[in-house]
């Protein structure tokens, strides 16, 4: 079984996805604590319902945001944490949980990196133009959304959309490719060599997107 921890600033409906694929026996993992920095998210409520133990530590409380990270990965550490899961962590990790983790902390973004990274990459994506984005699980490093990416899913942009409705179609892919990325870390088939990431045993399919659709 694959210890987490999960780092949530709000609603957790990705921390949710993970719980649910522990629940159904899809994900053999555990989740042992959340960690929120928002005092309101209602992550907090999704722990409290799943026995999940929760730690509310915001940044303001530690003297720099080394010594916050740092706090972060002692808690993790004592929990025998092995992998770190940012469901919706509005933050940029710093040095001292990324050298605590290396190539152990995965993150969820909403865009297809690298385009798009930073906050809102749903609204970026509406606003640039594009007719399809997507998201993207990727591993972190120091840099803003630049880690290795492992997973990405791609959904069409319509003429129509706006920051709400792309975030929607995006979301139902978020909750589908985070559960499967941490299945593959979980069962080893993932191995970083430079910026790739190689899955071990994957079936390759030609598959394409194209929108609009080819008449
Ligand atoms: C998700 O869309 C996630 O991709 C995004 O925040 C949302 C959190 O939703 N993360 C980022 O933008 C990170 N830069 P959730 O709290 O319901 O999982």
């Amino acid at each position: 079984m694959l210890k987490l921890g999960v780092l949530a600033s709000g609603r957790g409906s990705n921390f949710q996805s993970i719980i649910d694929s522990i629940k159904t026996g899809y994900l053999p993992a555990s989740v042992e604590v959340l960690i929120t920095d928002n005092p309101d998210a209602y992550a907090i409520e999704r722990a409290k319902n799943n026995n999940i133990p929760y730690l509310i530590m915001q940044p303001k409380e530690y003297s720099s945001r080394d010594e916050y990270y740092r706090k972060i990965a002692e808690e993790l550490k004592s929990r025998s944490v092995e992998l770190v899961i940012l469901a919706g962590f509005m933050r940029v990790v710093k040095k001292p949980l990324i050298d605590a983790y290396p190539m152990r902390i995965m993150n969820i973004h909403p865009a297809l990196l690298p385009s798009f990274p930073g906050l809102h990459g749903q609204a970026q994506a509406v606003q640039y133009g594009v007719k399809i984005s997507g998201c993207t699980v990727h591993f972190v490093d120091e840099g803003v959304d630049t880690g290795p990416v492992i997973i990405q899913a791609a959904v069409p942009v319509y003429h129509d959309d706006t920051e709400e409705t792309l975030s929607e179609r995006i979301l139902k892919q978020e909750h589908r490719i985070f559960p499967y990325a941490i299945k593959l870390f979980a069962e080893g088939r993932l191995e970083v060599q430079g910026r790739i990431v190689h899955i071990k045993d994957s079936d390759r399919e030609d598959s394409l997107i194209i929108n609009p659709p080819l008449e």
